[in-house]
């Protein structure tokens, strides 16, 4: 009992004396209510275990299947809407927040719920649906929906939930999509700003050939005519076949 006081006061910030947490943790007191409700459950007394459960979730908002095993350390914060399904593995220090669900899928039998690793953290609101593993020490963030193992170590959002961060790395796909769209290439505009540097250049060494001198030396690369022909002549090609196959032949 102390070690689940302890819990509550060390993840939540909000919670500042024994008391408090003895009196206005309806987590604690459905994780209390759910110790005995487990022990009658495995002593074969089912619908006593049943009954405590649902009084404990009458009064606390929170629903434990009686045969649910869960570790030490098991914090729920607010508590309102969780519902623990029966088959469901909970690990050491592994925290929940109001809302979630640990559930089945309903079309598996026998182990139907998640396995939860040591330290995990599941976000507000979260399903974690199937006998599937979250690992050790990952994160699953507030409203996902993880139908998948979730690797140790690693965070997971969205629907279906999808790795973000594994190891403490980011997973590539997530730092983004594929292609930034406000940063895709515009073969127009860069043809454009070729011909106006072109101008540029051709003013200069005109100028110079007018006064008598050297023309400046072009630099190396300089020169973009060519592929803005090329990128021009795919344009036309994709308005009008005919075009770009004459221009190309050219
Ligand atoms: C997932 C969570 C644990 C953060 O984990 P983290 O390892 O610190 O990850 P980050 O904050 O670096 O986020 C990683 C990416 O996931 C995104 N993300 C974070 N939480 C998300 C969520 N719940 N849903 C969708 N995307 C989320 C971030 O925007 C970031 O995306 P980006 O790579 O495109 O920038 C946290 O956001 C969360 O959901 N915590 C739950 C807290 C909770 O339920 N509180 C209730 C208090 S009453």
């Amino acid at each position: 009992m102390a070690g689940d006081i302890a819990a509550a006061r060390e993840r939540d910030p909000a919670a500042r004396s024994t008391a408090e947490v003895l009196t206005c943790y309806p987590g604690l007191h459905a994780l209390w209510a759910h110790r005995v409700a487990h022990r009658l459950y495995r002593s074969d007394r089912r619908l006593p275990a049943r009954l405590i459960s649902q009084v404990a979730r009458l009064l606390t908002g929170i629903e434990i299947h009686p045969g649910a095993r869960i570790g030490s350390g098991f914090f729920i914060d607010h508590g309102m809407g969780v519902v623990i399904g029966e088959t469901t593995e909970i690990g050491d220090n592994v925290t929940l927040y109001q809302g979630v669900t640990l559930g089945g899928t309903g079309k598996d039998t026998g182990k139907r719920h998640p396995t939860i690793g040591t330290g995990v953290i599941v976000g507000t609101g979260a399903r974690v649906l199937g006998p599937l593993e979250i690992g050790d020490g990952a994160k699953v963030g507030a409203g996902a929906i993880v139908i998948k193992d979730v690797p140790p170590n690693s965070t997971v959002v969205g629907n279906p939930g999808r790795p973000v961060i594994v190891d403490g790395e980011r997973v590539a796909s997530a730092a983004g999509p594929d292609i930034e769209h406000t940063r895709l290439p515009d073969p127009v505009a860069e043809a454009m700003a070729c011909l106006v540097r072109r101008i540029d250049i051709l003013e200069g060494e005109l100028q110079a050939v007018r006064e008598g001198r050297e023309p400046p030396r072009r630099d190396e690369g300089e020169d973009c005519l060519a592929s803005a022909q090329d990128e021009l002549a795919d344009l036309l090609a994709d308005v009008d076949p005919s075009a770009g196959a004459s221009d190309s032949a050219r």
